[in-house]
């Protein structure tokens, strides 16, 4: 029998629960939650410091959404299909009451009897004093964004502000607590942080953590991003295998951003997302939530749905009702639409992107 889920504040039942599939027949079933629009670090491919200088204008705590409003879009979203929460920034752990969020969303996915697995992106600069309490509340997986193991080329790409020192403590306080698979996120750059990889690979070989290997893209305004400063994960993948011998393996699920790849001497699993080289639209079931309750299809939408004043109403029903709408509409598939225009001699899509730190990646 299918669980009919109540009203967040009303004790109304809704349901039954049905998946909504886009035109394109994709179903909504991984979130990524920005808890925190912003960053103690100023990434250049994500918000450089010129861009965002210290006193740019962040979301005010008011304008953010509550833990209850939280609780509210968590509710209408395992109402909808969605099996995955992952919680993004700018930076989550800047947010105080992380702990109580994660703990709510596992509260409601029991009562809803939804199983859901949670997942926090973070650069782990604060890892180190709350890993414990993330992983007591509640919080399965981590990915722990991760671009250079040399300090001083870590402190340059993080815009001068991040220590590797505190991410390393970060992530052994995160295996102390009981987090095994950790997942590391490097950003590749032409001519910058190349020399990395490698480095990556053999730091953690032999364990359960898997680096992952990201095309560098065009998101947002302000990076400046142009097609030579991308490193294809095909070079990639050939360099390594020089080195490691390594074997594509099966995909956890069908919509999953990363192709997985093991070392053929048993070593252990890396991973590479190629948006650029090999868009994976099609199977593409990601919905992102800003901060202030905006609702993105894309993440290259210039604009979301607001949703925060149905949020703010507690009505998980109008919320679901709302987001199904959306999603019955959304045609989305710009990394295809970009690989296609650049194959053909083209530039990339016109400067119309809300900001990554905005959609939480
Ligand atoms: P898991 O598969 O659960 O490990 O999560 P994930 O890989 O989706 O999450 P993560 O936050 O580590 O994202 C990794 C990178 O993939 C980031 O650079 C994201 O911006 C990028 N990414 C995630 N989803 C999409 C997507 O739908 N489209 C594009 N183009 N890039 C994405
Ligand atoms: N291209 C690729 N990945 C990016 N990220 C942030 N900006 C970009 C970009 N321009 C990554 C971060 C983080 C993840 C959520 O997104 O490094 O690990
Ligand atoms: Fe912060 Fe992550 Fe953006 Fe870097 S990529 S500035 S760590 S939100
Ligand atoms: Fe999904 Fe848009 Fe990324 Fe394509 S570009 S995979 S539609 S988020």
């Amino acid at each position: 029998m299918k669980t009919a889920i109540k009203r967040a504040d009303s004790g109304t039942q809704i349901g039954p629960d049905s998946p909504q599939l886009d035109p394109l027949g994709r179903a909504l079933r991984d979130v990524r939650v920005s808890v925190m629009d912003r960053c103690n670090y100023r990434c250049g491919y994500c918000m450089p410091e010129a861009s965002y200088p210290r006193d740019h204008a962040f979301l005010r705590a008011t304008q953010r959404m509550n833990t209850p409003e939280l609780g509210t879009l968590i509710t209408a979203l395992l109402h909808l299909g969605m099996q995955k929460l992952r919680i993004t920034g700018g930076e989550p752990l800047l947010r105080k009451d992380l702990p109580e969020i994660i703990a709510r969303a596992r509260v409601l996915s029991a009562a809803l009897a939804r199983p859901l697995e949670i997942a926090l992106t973070t650069n782990a600069s604060l890892l180190a004093a709350q890993a414990q309490s993330l992983f007591d509340a509640g919080l399965d997986r981590l990915t722990i964004s991760l671009d250079s193991l040399d300090p001083q080329r870590f402190r340059a790409l993080s815009g001068d502000r991040g220590e590797l020192a505190a991410v390393l403590l970060g992530v052994s306080a995160a295996e102390r607590a009981g987090f095994h698979a950790i997942k590391f996120n490097c950003v590749v750059q032409k001519n910058v942080n190349e020399a990395d990889v490698l480095k990556l690979c053999e730091r953690f070989r032999h364990t359960p953590h898997v680096p992952r290997f990201i095309e560098y893209m065009d998101v947002g305004t302000c990076n400046g991003w142009r097609p030579e400063q991308v490193v294809a994960s095909a070079d990639l993948i050939a360099q390594i295998h020089a080195r490691y011998p390594i074997e594509q393996i099966k995909q956890y699920s069908m919509g999953e951003v990363a192709t997985r790849y093991r070392y053929l001497d048993g070593a252990g699993e890396i991973g590479f997302i190629s948006s650029i080289s090999a868009p994976f639209c099609r199977g593409c079931t990601r919905a992102r939530v800003a901060a202030d309750g905006k609702l993105f299809t894309c993440l290259f939408n210039a604009h979301g749905h607001d949703l925060l004043a149905l949020l703010r109403s507690h009505d998980a029903l109008l919320v679901a009702q709302a987001m199904r709408g959306i999603w019955a509409m959304r045609d989305d598939r710009y990394s295809e639409l970009r690989a296609a225009r650049l194959a053909s001699g083209g530039q990339t899509m016109p400067d119309l992107k809300a900001e990554m730190y905005h959609l939480g990646g």
